[in-house]
């Protein structure tokens, strides 16, 4: 029997379908509310809302399980490699032999860019912020590439897919070619996507290029790591701008954007830097542990805290050993490393943490292993948005293939009642 929930309002009974997911997870379904009963739903910030049905990433944050199409984050961190990864998020399942080589051949394909973007690039100033200069050219990609801009055919789709997949990275690596005044670049073929984004990114033009396995393997692990996380603020941005049928690469563009703000993507940047102002500051982690207490004190621990995860995130459980092990394997010693683990201790048993069930997340740990890895701050949330890409390209593939309607949120409006219009020169 199909459950329903009844709503009571003003006297009368309304009853609305119950959506019950492969995990059990419930949800009343209320398209009917406003046309039945009048009455909207009011969620800022969506906290409690539920804008659609996916088959991509699920995830717990009671029991701290997420898992890709159905795979546990520890055993692909652990077995697979990013684009075997990509794949099955966009596809659905972990591709065989002959389907990743297609897939790996195709992206390589399209692993660069019209040399007219080099001109675009050019009018930044080298101050621009990476995530600008990243958001920006992936929407000049548009002009370079008509035919992408708004697909529906699986077979479209894949063209665009594998277009934003080739030429992301290589966009990536000029973003901090141009920062650091070296040429622009291109990749090589007989590179995996990994090693090849590490190449173009940090080769010399007077120096063979060499990298220890340690590296890329790391990088792998963290792209992967980032790759879905279901309706967050980017992705939901992804979908969002993808519902208006503007086409996939403004839609990462968008979603880009959305990674930026220092309360999601960009918690990266600003975990190192409020580390490194600890330790400037004498490395007295129980004054920064006040004041992210003190609610007259707009300070908050970096890195702390999620939406969703209520018990630990795995990924920063993944990130944490990644970290230890990184560094040893590099020879890098970092002083904030040991910051983060003092911080999280004492905030794994202070009252106000433990009551909210602020735990650490991804991005405390995971700036430590970039800066091992040599990679600039403000490049750290660059480095999310490549691990993202599969994530957002997949979600907004299942949003156009289930033929979404266009996003468009109601309101409860609370501004002025009618007012007469006053002309200027009596206001
Ligand atoms: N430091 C101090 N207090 C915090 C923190 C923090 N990092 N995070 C939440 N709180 C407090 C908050 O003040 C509130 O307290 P009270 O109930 O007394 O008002 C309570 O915990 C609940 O916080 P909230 O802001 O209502 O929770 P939210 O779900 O709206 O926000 C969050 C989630 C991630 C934006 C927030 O925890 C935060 O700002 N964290 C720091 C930024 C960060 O690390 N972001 C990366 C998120 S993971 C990467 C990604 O996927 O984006």
């Amino acid at each position: 029997m199909s459950k329903t929930a009844t709503l009571e309002f003003d006297g009368k009974k309304y009853e609305f379908p119950v959506t019950v997911g492969t995990e059990d997870e419930i949800g009343v379904d209320i398209k009917k509310l406003r046309g039945e009963a009048g009455i909207i739903t009011l969620d800022p910030g969506f906290k409690n809302t539920g804008s659609c049905e996916s088959a991509i990433t699920f995830l717990d944050g009671e029991k701290g399980i997420l898992r890709y199409r159905g795979y546990a984050i520890e055993d692909l961190a652990e077995k697979a490699d990013f684009l075997e990864v990509a794949y099955l998020l966009i596809f659905g399942e972990l591709p065989n032999k002959q389907q990743l080589e297609k897939f790996t051949n195709d992206i390589k394909e399209q692993s660069h860019v019209d040399e007219e973007m080099k001109k675009i690039l050019d009018g930044f100033p080298k101050s621009a912020h990476p995530m600008g200069v990243l958001s920006s050219l992936t929407s000049a990609l548009i002009a370079f590439n008509p035919s992408s801009v708004d697909v529906s055919s699986e077979d479209d789709m894949y063209k665009a897919i594998v277009k934003i997949l080739g030429k992301f990275p290589v966009l990536a690596a000029w973003t901090l070619r141009k920062k650091n005044s070296l040429p622009l670049n291109y990749g090589d073929e007989d590179l995996g996507y990994v090693e090849n984004l590490h190449k173009m990114m940090f080769e010399k033009p007077n120096k063979t290029y060499n990298v220890d396995k340690a590296v890329i393997d790391a990088l792998d692990k963290l792209l992967i790591l980032h790759a879905d996380h279901e309706q967050n603020c980017s992705t939901s941005t992804v979908r969002m701008v993808g519902s208006s049928h503007a086409g996939l690469f403004a839609s990462l563009s968008a979603g880009i954007s959305a990674l930026w703000g220092p309360l999601h993507g960009g918690a990266n940047q600003a975990v190192i830097e409020m580390l490194e102002g600890i330790k400037e500051d004498g490395g007295d982690t129980h004054k920064f542990m006040q004041k992210a207490k003190d609610k007259e004190d707009p300070f908050r621990l970096m890195g702390f805290g999620h939406r969703v995860y209520k018990n630990f995130d795995p990924r920063a459980k993944i990130i944490k050993k990644s970290a230890d092990e990184v560094l040893g394997q590099l020879g890098v010693e970092d002083p904030v490393l040991d910051i983060a683990k003092g911080l999280e201790k004492e905030a794994l048993e202070d009252d106000y943490f433990v009551k909210r069930k602020l735990y650490p997340n991804v991005d405390f740990y995971s700036g430590i292993i970039y800066r091992a890895l040599g990679i600039p701050v403000d490049m750290f949330t660059v480095m999310f948005a490549l691990g993202r890409l599969p994530g957002w390209i997949a979600q907004w593939r299942e949003m156009r293939l289930r033929k979404e309607p266009i996003g468009r949120p109601r309101q409860i409006y609370i501004g002025e009642n009618h007012r007469d219009f006053k002309p200027l020169g009596s206001r």
